[in-house]
This record gives structure tokens, C-alpha cells and sequence, in this order.
């Protein structure tokens, strides 16, 4: 017998469907299926302290005195930025639920104390204060396009620092071959851990030429403040010209490693997504086409870019000995 598992995220009317008449089948459905006023994403009036403002960055985020950071040219657009409001509500983040709209969930997430464990192949393993490490980087803001594998797309400003600076902070050893990053495990607050389908916590990762690469960026913040907590407070990756999905949020734990990791949609559906996952508009998804991506915000559609628009700086990362090894796995 074959089963296919559905997620939220796959669902091929999202394609079809005007963004407005889906949302709101989607949360008529949730509450439905669910049989819980609780699992109605559009609950706000069980909860009338959390007020729309709370969609923004968190109360009191002690890094909200450093933004807006300098913003670095040479990652600019050529499309228009996604409106902020829809950024920040529209939304993949399982361990709140699998709808788009998990934003109200997500402000449970508690951000501070957060520490980040750096382990693994490196000289001295640690536990760095989010705070400290920040503080340590050099932050700037860049324009990125990020391409969801469900085929819609966005435009963010994001503030951060580039991957490869958290790297020499961390001193890999030099038979670390790849970067694994882990989030946190909390189903007292995220609902979406409860449950034992996913093989929790979210995992995922990069090879070092990957993670060294100039466009690997760790976003701290968005649209000029504190990153909110719906799009990975206080700590996530950018990896712009990979499948959103590789872009994990709320990250906990940076390890070194020797063998290649195994990440959290690999593990749920191997023949649907991998490791490599670059954007590729001639590789299709199993199930849907890749070749355009519906705009965020606007009522178009646009053609995806091979590598998002990015394989100046990223195509040279994926030579004849990969392709000859991983054929079409690496658009996965
Ligand atoms: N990170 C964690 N920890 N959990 C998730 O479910 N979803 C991924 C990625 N990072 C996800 C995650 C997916 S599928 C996408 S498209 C992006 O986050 C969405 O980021 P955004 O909500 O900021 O647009």
C-alpha cells in the first residue's frame, strides 16, 4: 500500500489558490480537524493581550538598541522587499504547527537566557551567551530572496553576520568535513514537538565549503530590528540560494563533524528531500513543479533562478565529482 504523508507545506492547491481564500480554508480546516478552538490559528480573541504589535520583535529583546545595522551593498535586489507585516505571519516554524500562520504560538518561545553550544571538531567545545556571541560579530544587513521548496518566494532584509565569522569563532579542527546545526527541544511551549511523528529536534546542515561560502549569513535580526520570534529568534541561517527549509531557526547547538548529517526533512522523507536541496527551476519536486514561484504579497507569478538568482557566488561549490555522485539529490 502507499501512503503518501501530507504536510501543511505541500499542499499542491497552494499553487492554485488565491493567497486569501486559502488562508482562510486552512484555518477553518485546522480548527475542524483539531476538534479544539485551540488549534484555530486565527484564535486571537482567547488571547486578547497578544495584540498584533506582538508580531513584531519580542518585548524587550536586549539587541534592540543595535539595529538598524549598516546595511552591505553588494547584497542588494532587484525585486521589491516583501512587505514587513506579511514576513512576519506568514510563517513555516513545525515546532508551532504545521499552518502558515503559527505567529501567536511562536511568542510562547522563552529567548532568554539562550545559549548556543559550539562542539564537536573544535579546539575548545563551548557554550556561548546569544548576547556575547552577537556582540562578538560583525553585523550588517543584506538583502536576500528566499525561496520556500513549496514555491512561494519572498524578499527580507536581514541583519546578521556571515556564517564563516561564527566558524573562526569556533575553530573547527581540520577533519571537519560539515556544520550541523540543531534547535531547541521545548513541547511545553511548542506544541508541535508533542507529538511523535517528527524526529525532533529540527537538524540540519552544511558542508564547511558550504558554510564558508560569503552567503551563508546567520540572521539576528529583520527589517531593521530584533529578529521576531515566528522567524527564529535569537538565532537562524540565510542560505538563500538553498530551499528555505535549509534556513533553520531558533538554533541551540553548532556542531563540527565528520560525516555528513542527517537533517530533519531528509529523515521524514528521504525521496522528496535531502541534504543539498539548491534551488534548481529544471529539477522538479516529486509532486509539484519548481520551475516558478508565486511572489508574497503580489499576484504574480515569477520564474525561479537556478541557485535563487545566486550561482555567481555558489555554483562553483558543486562540481563534477558531486554531480557525477549526487546527480539531481543535489536540487533536493
Ligand atoms: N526551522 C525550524 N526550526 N523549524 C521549521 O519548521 N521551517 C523551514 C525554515 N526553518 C523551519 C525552520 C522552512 S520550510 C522555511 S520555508 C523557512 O524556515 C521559513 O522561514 P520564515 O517563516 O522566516 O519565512
Amino acid at each position: 500500500m502507499w501512503i503518501k504523508r501530507k504536510r501543511g507545506w505541500e499542499l499542491p492547491e497552494r499553487a492554485a489558490t488565491p493567497e486569501h481564500v486559502f488562508r482562510d480554508r486552512r484555518r477553518f480546516m485546522a480548527g475542524a480537524a483539531a476538534g479544539s478552538l485551540l488549534a484555530v490559528s486565527g484564535a486571537g480573541a482567547l488571547w486578547p493581550h497578544r495584540s498584533r504589535a506582538q508580531m513584531g520583535p519580542p518585548e524587550g529583546d536586549p539587541t534592540t538598541g543595535l539595529y538598524p545595522v549598516p546595511r552591505n551593498d553588494a547584497y542588494a535586489l532587484s525585486r521589491p522587499i516583501t512587505e514587513e507585516k506579511l514576513a512576519v505571519t506568514y510563517n513555516n516554524y513545525y515546532e508551532f504547527g504545521s499552518s502558515k500562520t503559527i505567529w501567536r504560538d511562536a511568542q510562547r518561545l522563552p529567548i532568554r537566557p539562550w545559549t548556543v553550544t559550539l562542539d564537536g571538531l573544535v579546539a575548545d567545545e563551548r557554550e556561548v551567551d546569544i548576547d556575547q556571541l552577537i556582540k562578538a560579530m560583525p553585523l550588517e544587513e543584506r538583502l536576500y530572496r528566499h525561496r520556500c521548496v513549496e514555491a512561494w518566494s519572498m524578499a527580507v532584509p536581514w541583519s546578521g553576520f556571515p556564517l564563516k565569522a561564527l566558524v573562526d569563532y569556533a575553530k573547527p579542527l581540520s577533519d571537519a568535513k560539515y556544520v550541523r546545526f540543531e534547535t531547541f527541544e521545548m513541547p511545553d511551549v511548542a506544541r508541535g514537538q508533542r507529538g511523535s511523528w517528527y524526529p525532533w529536534p529540527y537538524v540540519e546542515g552544511l558542508t564547511m565549503a558550504e558554510a564558508t561560502n560569503e552567503l551563508a549569513f546567520m540572521v539576528t535580526g529583520m527589517y531593521g530590528k530584533p529578529v521576531p520570534k515566528q522567524n527564529g529568534s535569537p538565532l537562524r541561517l540565510a542560505v538563500p540560494w538553498k530551499y528555505g527549509f535549509k534556513s533553520v531557526k531558533g538554533i541551540t547547538r553548532i556542531s563540527f563533524v565528520k560525516e555528513m548529517p542527517k537533517t530533519f526533512w531528509w529523515d521524514v522523507a528521504a525521496d522528496e528531500y535531502g541534504f543539498w536541496a539548491n534551488v534548481n527551476p529544471e529539477v522538479d519536486h516529486p509532486r509539484w513543479s519548481q520551475a516558478s514561484e508565486r511572489v508574497i504579497g503580489e499576484d504574480r507569478r515569477i520564474h525561479t533562478q537556478p541557485f535563487n538568482g545566486y550561482g555567481e557566488q555558489v555554483a562553483h561549490l558543486y562540481g563534477e565529482k558531486l554531480k557525477r555522485e549526487y546527480g539531481d539529490r543535489l536540487y533536493r
